[in-house]
């Protein structure tokens, strides 16, 4: 049942993530100005958004009508990066917690070197970034140092102090923070009355 919640809830687009505005709304300028960095990194408290918020930037880089701050939600990739879509061949997740060895590190440095298969960009998404090991992030320093043009990488991570600094020093850094209180008290009773769900008990400090 949580599970089902938590996946049906997720939110698509940044307007829809709340108490982190000092990361989506320059996030969203970037967007429209077609101004966005090749990689990031979002750090912050468990539960409080990295993941989806990469998901999303994701979503609104590879739009057929974007780079754009509200994905259309129409075009294929939009609809394969929605909720419940089957996911995209040119949006690569990777969880550095189950692979983040220099093996996998170089793996998707060769694949970082082919054209995406469709869209804008191949986007890489590490997520637990801080369990890439230090071997496995100096087989990625060199492309995350000079991307091809169709490259974008998204490093998320609890523990952004064990990204190596060189790698850190390339990305544009979010620090994301615990939703506040009050944030998470209207989102839920506005989510009971509209039978929706939106975010994890651990993000709220109480
Ligand atoms: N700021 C937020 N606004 C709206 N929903 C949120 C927010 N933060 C978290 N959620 C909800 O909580 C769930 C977990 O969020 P997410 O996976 O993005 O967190 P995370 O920061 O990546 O956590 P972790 O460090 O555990 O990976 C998502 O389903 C999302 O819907
Ligand atoms: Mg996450
Ligand atoms: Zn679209």
């Amino acid at each position: 049942m949580s599970t089902a919640l938590y996946r049906r809830y997720r939110p698509e687009s940044f307007a829809d993530v709340i108490g982190q505005e000092h990361v989506t709304e320059p996030l969203m300028a970037a967007l429209s100005k077609n101004r966005v960095n090749h990689a990031y990194l979002f750090s912050g408290p468990r539960g409080c958004g990295k993941t989806t918020s990469a998901r999303i930037l994701a979503r609104c880089l590879n739009c057929a009508e974007g780079p754009t701050p509200v994905p259309c939600g129409k075009c294929d990739s939009c609809v394969e990066l929605a909720r419940n879509g089957s996911g995209s061949l040119d949006v690569i997740e990777i969880d550095a917690a189950s692979h983040g060895g220099v093996d996998d590190a170089r793996d998707l440095r060769e694949r970082a070197t082919f054209a995406p298969v469709r869209d804008r960009y191949k986007i890489f998404i590490i997520d637990e970034a801080h369990m890439v090991t230090s071997a496995g992030f100096n087989a990625l320093l060199k492309i995350v140092e000079e991307p091809p043009e169709h490259i974008k990488f998204i490093f998320a991570t609890t523990e952004p102090d064990k990204v190596i600094g060189t790698i850190r020093s390339r990305t544009h850094h979010y620090p994301f923070r615990l939703v506040p209180r009050n944030r998470c008290w209207r989102t839920w009773t506005g989510s009971v009355r509209r039978k929706t769900f939106r975010w994890r008990p651990e993000s709220c400090p109480w």
